[in-house]
């Protein structure tokens, strides 16, 4: 039987490319997002992949969802924390709204969808859990000390979930993109944007599907003796 995955923030950009490419996969996916429902319905239309609306950061919310999506689809075997917003700054600028809102979303996203989908994939005895962390939390960046904290929170929440899923079937894995070609990367200034691509190996943004592609492979059956990995897809920059 088909998989069933969720992925958060499944509607644009890299969440776009990883509920194809788990669609692709043969799973049945369910593409959560927060707020565009225009682009939900667009994207609903052109996939097939039916879309869910709530807000990552709010517990109840994700229990809720988690409940819809498990009553329209069936039990949740893979989830994708992908949703994710960035509120950069200087510390000195950056408002406490900023530091919380990226906290809450980036990294409380995470707990929140594990804590509505772990048990039952423990329960079933199979489960893939797939964080998308980011070069930014391993090596930190300018203007970004929400993003940095929330992004290094997820590799070190993926390593300690993993210890508990090993032994029931279940992996957890993170992915940390580098820049990515997306309206996340886009909203960079142009010049600042062109210092980070000239400092880039591989000499070019990343594409959306060059990480999708890796998350699938870690969702899929054959990723069953990887656990608590932190697979880097960043054009070279940070080699970690
Ligand atoms: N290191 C050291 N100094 C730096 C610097 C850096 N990387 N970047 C800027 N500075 C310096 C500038 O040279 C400038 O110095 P002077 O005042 O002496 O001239 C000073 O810091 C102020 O710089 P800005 O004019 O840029 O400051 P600002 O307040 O207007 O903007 C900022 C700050 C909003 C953080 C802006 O620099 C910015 O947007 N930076 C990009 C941050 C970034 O990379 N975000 C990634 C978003 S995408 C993403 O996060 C996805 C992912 O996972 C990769």
């Amino acid at each position: 039987m088909a998989r069933v995955a969720i992925v958060t923030g499944g509607t644009r950009g890299i969440g776009e490319a990883i509920s194809l490419a788990l669609q692709e996969a043969g799973c049945t996916v369910a593409a959560n997002y927060a707020g565009n429902a225009e682009r939900a319905k667009a994207f609903t239309d052109r996939t097939g992949i039916a879309t869910y609306r709530w807000d990552v950061s709010d517990h109840e919310a994700c229990a809720e969802g988690v409940k819809q999506v498990e009553a329209d689809l069936g039990p949740i075997d893979i989830v994708v924390n992908n949703a994710g917003i960035t509120r950069d700054g200087v510390l000195a600028k950056m408002t406490y709204a900023d530091w919380k809102d990226v906290i809450d979303t980036n990294l409380g996203g995470c707990f929140n969808m594990a804590q509505a989908t772990f048990g039952g994939m423990v329960k079933r005895g199979w489960g893939r859990i797939v964080n998308i962390g980011s070069i930014n939390g391993q090596a930190g960046q300018y203007g970004q000390v929400n993003y940095a904290a929330a992004k290094s929170g997820i590799h070190g929440f993926t390593k300690a979930l993993a210890q508990e899923g090993a032994k029931k079937g279940v992996t957890v894995n993170a992915i940390a993109p580098g820049y990515i070609d997306t309206d996340m990367v886009a909203a960079v200034p142009q010049d600042v944007l062109a210092k980070i691509v000239a400092k880039i190996p591989v000499g070019r943004l990343g594409q959306a599907n060059e990480i999708a592609r890796a998350v699938a492979f870690l969702c899929s059956e054959d990723a069953g003796f990887v656990t608590g990995s932190t697979l880097s897809g960043n054009g070279g920059p940070h080699m970690y």
